[in-house]
């Protein structure tokens, strides 16, 4: 709730600076004209609707900023969140003056504050009153942009986006910055000539030297108020450490035996931070994105509380089992808990939003493919390095799209070899029957490939083909950017073994007996063998299969 309410507040401050920064652009037109666009500007933001919803959205955002400030437990921000809040704290000490210049000097003194009162009034300030005044739109935009960013990096739609919304980033600010330097240009031309500057004071009813001085006194109690509360929120931040002390130590394990003491009452992510530990938070902090995950044991896990709303509804949509959490959302109570980060800490968007239920490990049964190209050595002899690679991206096309298409998921390629699961999210009756159709597939690919390929192969190209089911450990395994999810144990190291064996038998493909009656197809026409397969008790019967693409059409 109060991340929505900072977002929304931040969005109705936004939309006052785009109208505000449009309405500057009108000077790239005339003096005449940026004060019409002024009229209506002035006529929705001074509407009674658009001032309460103005002043309610800006000290609405500028509380829960403070809030932010009080309740963030480490200061271990990344660059960008360190330029955001940078920029975010300066803009009340900038804005301060101009505000105060326009709206308290109209409301309370009777001052016309258009675009001629402030700009006659930058002419006179000299170069260091411009310098703010200019700076003041880049620095509020550049705190929205990084804000937009971090809100909407996740949401699907933003990507595609992404080119329009920089282009709109960078126009709006340029324009209306030009529009407001061109029209100080034109003042400051008109400023050349004796007494100009004067007769725009007295048309405008500007302030005399003591209204003067009191507008200034009421921008500078504004800016030093909101630095001081600003100070206030950092130094709250010690006296809310002591009290949590009181509370008791959380101590954190993680699992390359790095350790974390903590006062109760921080989160799991503001403990890693604290400490140095790295650990993937895309969404900062927000309970979004999901890759903060870990898998949380230890003597005291069952004291943990349970999940908010939001948590469960983000680990819902990761499938994550009851053991894992959110370390951004999770506040242990004192006591002893192991930690496991599930995600590399360089996890970004697409990792928060790839759905593997399996990721967190499991047994799950699945069927393995496992293929080769027969003598691929001899293939690629006295071949140069571009034709070796370029035959092999065309037959892993071929074969790849033969995996997916039988709905399958291509594991990875080893040299000219290739590995597919199938089952991560099916029933194993069809992930057999689309093993089964794989194999056709991949032979039927083949054949085509051989077609195009025949002016430039001595012989066709052949593969072997290994097919068996059953249980498997499926995870997401790997390190960093290499981390996937894969299968491991005996029904993977068997389908390999069966592919091994289509030499032995001469045939494309060997094939489990378990497979096909889990799919329910009928290869009692390819002879049936016993064999044996190491680290495996008894016999395994298996079919050995000609051709593969004599198989009939499995669909799933
Ligand atoms: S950091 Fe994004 S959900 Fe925790």
């Amino acid at each position: 709730m109060v991340g929505r309410l900072r977002l929304w507040s931040g969005y109705v401050l936004l939309a006052y600076v785009t109208t505000h920064l449009l309405n500057h652009a009108l000077g790239l037109i005339s003096l005449r004209v940026i004060e019409a666009g002024r009229l209506w500007f002035v006529f929705v933001w001074q509407s009674l609707p658009g001032q309460v919803v103005l002043y309610g959205a800006l000290t609405l955002h500028f509380s829960l900023a403070l809030w932010a400030i009080v309740r963030r437990r480490s200061l271990h921000l990344s660059a960008w969140e360190w330029t955001q809040l940078g920029l975010g704290m300066s803009i009340v000490p900038l804005a301060a003056l101009h505000a105060v210049a326009t709206r308290v000097a109209h409301d309370y003194y009777g001052v016309q504050s258009g675009y001629p009162w402030v700009l006659a009034s930058l002419a006179s300030s000299g170069w260091w009153g411009i310098a703010r005044q200019f700076s003041l739109p880049f620095v509020v935009w550049i705190h929205a942009c990084i804000g937009l960013h971090f809100a909407w990096r996740l949401r699907p739609w933003y990507r595609d986006w992404l080119p329009v919304l920089y282009a709109i980033a960078l126009l709006v600010p340029a324009a209306g910055v030009a529009g407001a330097a061109i029209a100080l240009r034109d003042m400051l031309e008109m400023a050349q000539v004796p007494g100009f500057l004067r007769d725009v004071f007295d048309k405008v009813h500007a302030p005399n030297a003591s209204t003067a001085a009191e507008l200034y006194m009421i921008a500078d109690t504004l800016a030093g108020g909101a630095l001081v509360l600003l100070a206030a929120a950092f130094a709250a931040r010690p006296v809310r450490d002591y009290w949590e002390r009181r509370a008791g130590v959380v101590h954190l394990a993680y699992s390359d035996r790095k350790r974390v003491d903590r006062a109760a009452g921080l989160s799991v992510l503001e403990m890693s931070r604290i400490a140095g530990i790295p650990h993937a938070s895309v969404c900062g902090g927000r309970g979004r994105c999901s890759t903060c995950r870990v898998r949380v044991g230890g003597p005291d896990r069952a004291k943990l509380p349970p999940p908010s709303p939001e948590e469960q509804k983000v680990l819902t949509r990761v499938g994550a089992p009851e053991n894992v959490r959110l370390a951004c959302q999770l506040r242990p109570p004192p006591g002893r808990y192991r930690i496991t980060p599930l995600l590399p800490a360089t996890s970004g968007p697409v990792e928060a939003y790839r759905r593997q239920p399996q990721a967190h490990g499991g047994e799950r049964y699945v069927a393995i493919l496992f293929a080769d190209i027969r003598g691929f050595t001899s293939i690629s002899e006295g071949r140069l390095p571009y034709d070796v690679v370029f035959l092999l991206n065309r037959y892993f096309r071929a074969t790849g799209q033969a995996v997916q298409a039988a709905g399958g998921r291509l594991d990875k390629f080893i040299g000219d070899g290739v590995m597919a699961i199938f089952g991560l999210d099916r029933e194993p009756e069809v992930a057999c029957r689309q093993a089964l159709d794989a194999a056709r597939r991949m032979s039927l690919a083949l054949e085509d490939l051989n077609e195009a390929l025949s002016g430039d192969l001595d012989q066709p190209l052949r593969i072997g083909i290994g097919l068996h089911a059953g249980p498997a450990i499926v995870g997401e395994m790997g390190y960093d950017r290499a981390a996937s999810l894969t299968a491991i144990g005996d029904t993977v190291n068997t389908a390999s073994r069966l592919e091994t064996l289509t030499k032995e038998f001469k045939v494309e493909l060997v094939v489990s007996q378990e497979l096909i009656d889990r799919a329910g197809a009928d290869l009692s026409a390819a002879p049936m063998h016993e064999v044996d397969i190491r680290g495996r008790q008894g016999k395994l019967a298996v079919r050995a299969v000609v051709s593969a693409r004599d198989l009939t059409a499995l669909s799933s």
